[in-house]
């Protein structure tokens, strides 16, 4: 889907317009992968616009950067008040944040650390991810012959750039055997995740998901749908999974900011459950629209309004 332009984009503690939003080609982090970023909903909610776990992404972003020695100039606080102004500037109801920190011009080198940290912020409008036909009916998708990396190699806790290498292939992958998803296994073969989502699979009523430490990132989303499930009293259960649980699972289905909570209806060509959505997703799926809706209260503190008027807009 083509990206439609906002008109602000927020850099260093400053907005700039969306068309100077440009780096040069020496850039450390276009050489070597050397950024690390987040990706933020912005939802229309009963009450304005409203971001969802903006302290929670910003955190991962601050610990994105800690693990690769980038350490934000900027504090949490600040990050989360420069999403906020970032969607007043934009005038936006409903966005997908995007918030980026990289290592940027200065030296060539395998080393980034002469190279300065620069922070960019960018909002625009995003559908559904998988489409709004996906979320209703459920998608297909395959194990890919690509694995997620192994443990102490790109580590999968942190939300970099140079890990969605790996996501690109997966995905390709995938999208060219006229699937709309792949699925990484980890180094043992088991669950991992899917190229921009984490996977959850029923099994007779638990809602089951791989522990963190097979090569999953720790997903805001994959967070949320183990709260929810606790607040409906869904059994769950975080244990390594093997590949073939997919296959005979009643229900397997996608969690992410873009995916939302999207179910899954094939893999591999084999139906699950009953080759569509489950009552389990739809349920998780329901309860989530409506606290990102505000058609429900937001018990847990998950939404930061954006609904207040701007403060400074340079
Ligand atoms: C590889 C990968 N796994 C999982 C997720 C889901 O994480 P979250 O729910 O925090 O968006 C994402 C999306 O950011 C992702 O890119």
């Amino acid at each position: 889907m083509p990206l439609a332009p906002t008109e602000q984009i927020w850099h260093n503690g400053k907005f700039i317009r969306w068309e100077d939003a440009k780096i040069h080609i020496l850039s450390h982090v276009i050489h070597y992968g050397s950024g690390v970023f987040e990706g933020i909903r912005c939802y229309e909610s009963a009450q304005g616009p409203a971001v969802f776990r903006l302290r929670e992404h910003m955190q991962r972003l601050l610990d994105s950067g800690r693990i690769y020695r980038m350490e934000s100039p900027y504090t949490l606080d600040a990050l989360c008040n420069a999403a906020l102004d970032l969607v007043r500037a934009n005038k936006m109801s409903a966005c997908y944040i995007r918030p980026v920190m990289f290592r940027g011009y200065g030296e060539v080198g395998v080393d980034p650390r002469a190279c300065p940290i620069e922070v960019y912020m960018a909002c625009w409008e995003w559908g559904k991810y998988l489409g709004d036909e996906g979320l209703a009916k459920g998608i297909d998708v395959c194990v890919s012959s690509w694995n997620r990396p192994s443990p102490n190699t790109l580590p999968q806790m942190a939300k970099s750039s140079a890990n969605y290498m790996n996501s690109q292939l997966i995905r390709m992958e995938a999208k060219t055997n006229g699937y709309e998803e792949g699925i990484g296994l980890d180094h043992n073969g088991h669950l991992a995740e899917g190229s921009g989502e984490n996977i959850f699979v029923v099994r007779k009523g638990t809602v089951i998901t791989p522990p963190l430490s097979d090569a999953g990132l720790s997903g805001i989303t994959r967070d949320s749908v183990l709260a929810i499930c606790a607040d409906l009293d869904i059994p769950v259960s975080e244990q390594p999974i093997p590949r073939e649980m997919l296959y005979i699972a009643d229900e397997v289905f996608f969690s992410g900011t873009a995916a939302e909570i999207t179910p899954i209806r094939s893999v591999d060509r084999i139906n699950i459950g009953g080759g569509a959505r489950g009552p389990v997703a739809k349920r998780l799926q329901e309860e989530f629209f409506a606290i990102t809706s505000g058609k429900k209260p937001d018990r847990h503190g998950w939404l930061s309004s954006a609904g207040l008027p701007t403060a400074v807009v340079r």
